[in-house]
């Protein structure tokens, strides 16, 4: 397995990922595309066998130095195998080499193995938000500070 950042060239490979793992909560291709425009030195997919198997990508806001995660997956069969670790270390030290105050994501309460993953990496939770995108939709905020704030 590598890890490598995107090329314009996955964009048909994530989206494919993204609907297969998120159903009707996936990204459209036309926003995992402008992610591609936005982020590109933060943006990492893994790959197996010349396949894609997962993705990660970090957004900062703009005029800031807080950084999001706003997606990552891996294709169920490949996940358990250490492949989320190794994405998540690569965007965690995309926000330390790029002198991040803080890295913060949105996840659901009840996804278990994301949220321990994102806590064996220092991330706590801050916050819980109901109806984040629409109606009954609840998420928690899970926040990263890499320098006192
Ligand atoms: C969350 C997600 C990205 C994790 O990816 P992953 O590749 O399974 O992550 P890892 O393999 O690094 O770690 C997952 C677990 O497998 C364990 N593991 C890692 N390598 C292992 C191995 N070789 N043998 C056995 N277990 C292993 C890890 O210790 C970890 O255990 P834990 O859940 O008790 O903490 C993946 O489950 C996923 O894509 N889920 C669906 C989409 C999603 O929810 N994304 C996050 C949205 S916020």
């Amino acid at each position: 397995m590598s890890i490598r950042k995107v090329r314009t060239s996955d964009l048909q490979a994530i989206v494919q990922l993204d609907e297969k793992l998120f159903g009707e909560e996936s990204f459209s291709s036309y926003s995992i595309r402008q992610f591609i425009n936005l982020f590109p030195e933060s943006f990492f997919v893994a790959e197996q066998n010349e396949l894609l198997v997962g993705y990660a990508v970090v957004g900062v806001k703009a005029f800031s130095n807080g950084a999001w995660l706003l997606s990552m997956g891996v294709s169920t069969p490949h996940q358990k195998c250490g492949i989320g670790t190794t994405l998540l270390a690569a965007c965690d030290d995309y926000c330390k080499s790029s002198h991040m105050e803080s890295c913060r994501l949105s996840t659901s309460p009840s996804n278990s193995s994301a949220i321990s993953l994102y806590r064996r990496f220092g991330f706590e939770a801050e916050s819980e938000l109901r109806n984040y995108n629409e109606p009954g939709d609840h998420k928690l905020i899970m926040l990263k500070a890499y320098i006192s704030m």
